[in-house]
């Protein structure tokens, strides 16, 4: 199946976990995908992959709390590419696993500016391209802590609710414009951010994948799965919601 011909997803955080699985499907849809990452290595690798499975893929750096490094990696993808259909702001950290009140005001900068910042200014940027090309999907990737709280992550919490009210404003602002915009919440999945918080004391993972009711933690490709579908043509109708990919947990 090739759903995404003639098609350019840029995505942020792509050098790794759910940004690579998912520049990974969208290049074996055929979409010429563009790695807008921070870390040149892994992005840089990210691009190999797609080229070796087949595809095609620029890799762009790009720290995603700078507005001004954003637009420029749009700018580029337009250079490349000659359009922008899709983006996925995807880029996030996790931040220290604290209470709040042993959290500084340098946790917080630093998580508002990356997490809610690259979301604020990506889809700035990728707006004003698809207004001009009279559309474009995007998805935000918030998660399970942007509709529940999340003890000893109060900032990573408050980044990801802040990212679905600007997923669901975006998408009331722009739905007249054809632009659809949501969001994927994604239960703990396999990826560099996860697997490092496992680490931190035994047992963590079978006490953590406890509590989601399909019996594991989520992949990388399952979230990646859920964004495409959101991106296609299959999807006209969907906008401004934040799709819980939770294997149930908010289920109960
Ligand atoms: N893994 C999970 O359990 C989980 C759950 C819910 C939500 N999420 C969200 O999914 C997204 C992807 O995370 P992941 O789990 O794949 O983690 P990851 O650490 O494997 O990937 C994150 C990627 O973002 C990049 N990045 C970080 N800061 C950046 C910046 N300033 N500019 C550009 N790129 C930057 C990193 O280099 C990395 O490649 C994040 O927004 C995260 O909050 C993850």
């Amino acid at each position: 199946m090739s759903r995404f011909i003639n098609q350019v997803a840029f995505i942020t955080g792509a050098g790794s976990g759910i940004g690579r699985a998912t520049a990974l499907a969208f290049a074996e849809q055929g979409a010429q995908v563009v790695v807008a990452e921070v870390n040149e290595l892994s992005g840089r690798q990210t691009v190999e992959l797609v080229e070796q499975a087949g595809g095609q893929a620029l890799f762009v750096a790009c720290n995603v709390a700078s507005p001004v490094e954003i637009e420029a990696a749009v700018h580029q993808t337009i250079l490349a590419y000659g359009r922008l259909d899709i983006g996925v702001n995807n880029a996030g950290i996790g931040g220290k696993f604290a209470r709040l009140t042993d959290q500084t005001q340098a946790d917080f900068d630093q998580i508002m500016a990356i997490n809610v910042g690259g979301v604020f200014y990506g889809m700035q940027a990728q707006i004003r391209q698809m207004i001009k090309q009279s559309g474009g999907k995007i998805v935000n990737v918030s998660s399970i802590a942007g509709i529940r709280g999340m003890a000893m992550g109060g900032p990573y919490s408050a980044s990801k609710h802040a990212v679905i009210g600007l997923t669901k404003t975006a998408a009331l602002e722009y739905v007249r414009k054809n632009i659809r915009v949501n969001a994927v919440c994604p239960v703990y999945t396999h990826s560099t951010m996860v697997d490092e918080l496992i680490s931190v004391a035994p047992n963590l993972e079978d006490r953590m994948r406890k509590v989601i009711p399909i019996g594991r933690f989520g992949e990388p490709q399952d979230i990646a799965q859920a964004i495409l579908w959101l991106c296609s043509n299959e999807n006209e109708f969907c906008t401004g919601q934040a799709i819980q990919m939770d294997g149930g947990l908010t289920a109960g």
